[in-house]
């Protein structure tokens, strides 16, 4: 016996039924999605997962039309009754089941419904708190439901790519130790260890990596992971990654393997074929051509340096920024001269809400020459260099920052996404994918320490493997980032999976021989048992599926997701604990405390470590 199509309750979906159905007796169930009551007739358009359709009661059927009238929206109630073609001009284009409707026989109410929160249809302009609170409600949504399904549907399309490529699903522990991804753990106290905590897993990594020593040789899981950071429209508190990882390997096997995933993922879901190879770019090209390491290149707007330009300038900042070693970065936006005074005053108040100390700008005049207050600072032959390294045209726009070259270069290629954004100069209908190559290894924090750019399990490019201690400016990891559109999508490397060079790089990192033995010795031990040359990379899930829905937040394709604050307001999660289940755990919650020291965690996902 197998379970029957709809379920024991009824016959057929409400949206299955079309003109062929005509005549015959249905049993439909689902949720009165709207009513119209005449008095002697009433028309329910009745909903369930497959669609909509009509249902007719009237007085022939007299029980069924008196329950009828007594059914309100969002109901769930059972029909029994006959499919019938609806005469012409009666049709209902709007409704794939728009050519028939059912001439209710029955009508029995499952279970009644208080009035709903909000209206079940899509587009409606509700706050997103308010939809997220009545969540089962929200859901009901066909645009919502359709999400869901996109989303399982891409799960199981990236299972069959994996497992035709002899990959296995292995489940790794969830109450584990930390896993330095470079934001903080969330941490569940141990009841039988007083005193002692587990760490919610920010990524299967090590775990994954310790698999390859076991002889898995091709490991993946769809695994949820917890960080403990800011959150934004692309980052929540627990998501999904689709963790890969693979032996006797390389950056090309994970590279082809992510793209075969890509390619088959857009066909099957959105049947779009993509080209592959992707194109590969290095971090340091990103960087100094986008001003980002995950630039979008649905469009232009490269950014100019100006060091040559401004090389003996007079103006104070861009002087100041050269001599201390830094760099004058531009943009240009087409048209930009149309800004007003106060749009371009709103866009330096923008940059300096990022941290900037200003932002300058420039309008290229019909004669090549600059509107801008910076302008009689200029000689004639910097205003003739500027507008010609910005490749601008009278009319233009062009913003400069000055300062350090990292973050100026960040600054811009914000303000170039911003202002690309604002202007509507995005080709939405475009699927730009990169990879990012030959990021460095290690960057420098504020107080002048190291950390990895990826994690400290990235293994050095070859050229820096025995040196990498004595440039820690210049080398570059054996790690490949991909991007999509200005997303980072997924990103991994190539393992070190010899214990002394993981030995050399924490100590490197300041990580002293005791911190990672009382840390890391699973994985130092692991590594000396014979552990095979490993590769591998993770994906966003919930970033993958929010751009195959065309979503621009990713709590759009997460069933119950956390609001920006980290708060699920349905359950009214995270919540105050019960007194004697916290004594239990040696715990005593002290609201407020700690606030002054909380800060950000983690700059952005995977770029820093606190190993
Ligand atoms: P990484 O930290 O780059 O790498 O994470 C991989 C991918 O996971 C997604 N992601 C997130 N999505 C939503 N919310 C978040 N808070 C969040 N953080 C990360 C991003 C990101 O590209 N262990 C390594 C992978 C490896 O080296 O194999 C890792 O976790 O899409």
């Amino acid at each position: 016996m197998s379970i029957s199509p709809f379920g024991a309750l009824r016959t057929h979906g409400a949206g299955t039924l079309r003109a062929e159905h005509d005549g015959q007796t249905v049993t439909l169930a689902g949720w009165v999605d709207t009513r119209r009551d005449h008095g002697g007739v009433a028309f329910l358009d009745l909903r369930d997962r497959s669609g909509v359709v009509q249902v007719v009661a009237d007085p022939e059927a007299s029980e069924a039309l008196e329950a009828a009238h007594r059914v309100r929206n969002e109901w769930v109630i059972r029909i029994t009754g006959t499919v019938r073609t609806r005469p012409e001009g009666m049709r209902n284009d709007k409704l794939d089941t728009g050519d028939v409707e059912v001439a209710a026989q029955s009508v029995e109410v499952l279970s009644a419904s208080e009035t709903p929160p909000f209206p079940i249809e899509d587009g409606v302009d509700i706050s997103e708190e308010h939809r997220l609170r009545h969540r089962y409600v929200d859901l009901r949504r066909p645009e919502m439901l359709k999400i869901l399904q996109m989303r399982a549907r891409t799960n199981s399309v990236m299972r069959r790519v994996m497992e035709a490529h002899g990959f296995i699903e292995v489940e790794t522990p969830m109450l584990t130790r930390a896993t330095p991804e470079g934001a903080r753990d969330f941490l569940v106290p141990s009841r039988l260890q007083l005193g002692r905590t587990y760490a919610l897993p920010q990524s299967p990594q090590l775990f994954k990596q310790l698999l390859q020593v076991s002889g898995v040789e091709r490991y993946y899981q769809i695994v949820r992971c917890f960080r403990d950071e800011d959150l934004r429209a692309d980052r929540q508190p627990e998501f999904t990654q689709l963790d890969i990882e693979l032996s006797f390997g390389d950056q090309e096997d994970v590279v082809a393997l992510t793209e075969e995933l890509v390619v088959t993922t857009w066909r099957d879901i959105l049947d779009v074929e993509l080209e592959a190879p992707f194109p590969r770019m290095t971090y340091a090209e990103a960087m100094r051509r986008y001003g980002s390491d995950k630039p979008d290149l649905r469009f232009g707007m490269e950014l100019a340096d100006l060091g040559e330009v401004f090389a003996d300038t007079e103006v104070g900042i861009f002087k100041g920024a050269l001599e201390a070693g830094g760099s004058i970065v531009a943009v240009t936006l087409a048209q930009g001269g149309e800004l007003t005074r106060r749009e371009f005053d709103e866009w330096v108040d923008w940059a300096k809400g990022r941290g900037a100390k200003g932002l300058a700008w420039a309008v290229v005049e019909e004669d090549g020459s600059l509107r801008s207050p910076l302008a009689k600072f200029m000689s004639a032959a910097e205003v003739a260099g500027v507008v010609e390294a910005a490749g601008a045209s009278p009319g233009d726009a062009i913003f400069f920052g000055a300062g350090p070259t990292h973050g100026t270069r960040e600054l811009i290629g914000a303000l170039r996404g911003a202002l690309a954004k604002a202007r509507g100069l995005i080709d939405e209908s475009r699927w730009e994918f990169l990879w990012i190559v030959d990021a460095p290894m290690f960057e420098q924090t504020d107080d002048g320490s190291w950390t990895p750019v990826h994690h400290p399990f990235t293994a050095p490019s070859d050229e820096w493997r025995d040196s990498f201690e004595d440039h820690p400016h210049e080398a570059t990891a054996k790690a490949y980032d991909l991007v999509l559109n200005g997303f980072e999508l997924g990103g991994g490397s190539v393992r070190i999976h010899d214990r002394s060079m993981q030995q050399r790089v924490f100590s490197f990192l300041g990580i002293s021989e005791e911190e990672a033995t009382a840390k890391f010795d699973f994985l130092l031990r692991g590594l000396s048992y014979g552990a095979p040359p490993h590769a591998g990379i993770a994906f966003g899930m919930d970033r993958i599926v929010m751009l195959l829905a065309g979503r621009s937040s990713i709590r759009d394709v997460i069933a119950f997701p956390k609001t920006q604050s980290g708060s699920d307001p349905m359950t009214d999660a995270p919540a105050p604990y019960e007194e004697t289940g916290l004594r239990d755990l040696g715990l005593r919650l002290r609201p407020g405390i700690g606030d002054d020291e909380r800060t950000s965690g983690g700059k952005s996902e995977g770029k820093t470590s606190g190993a």
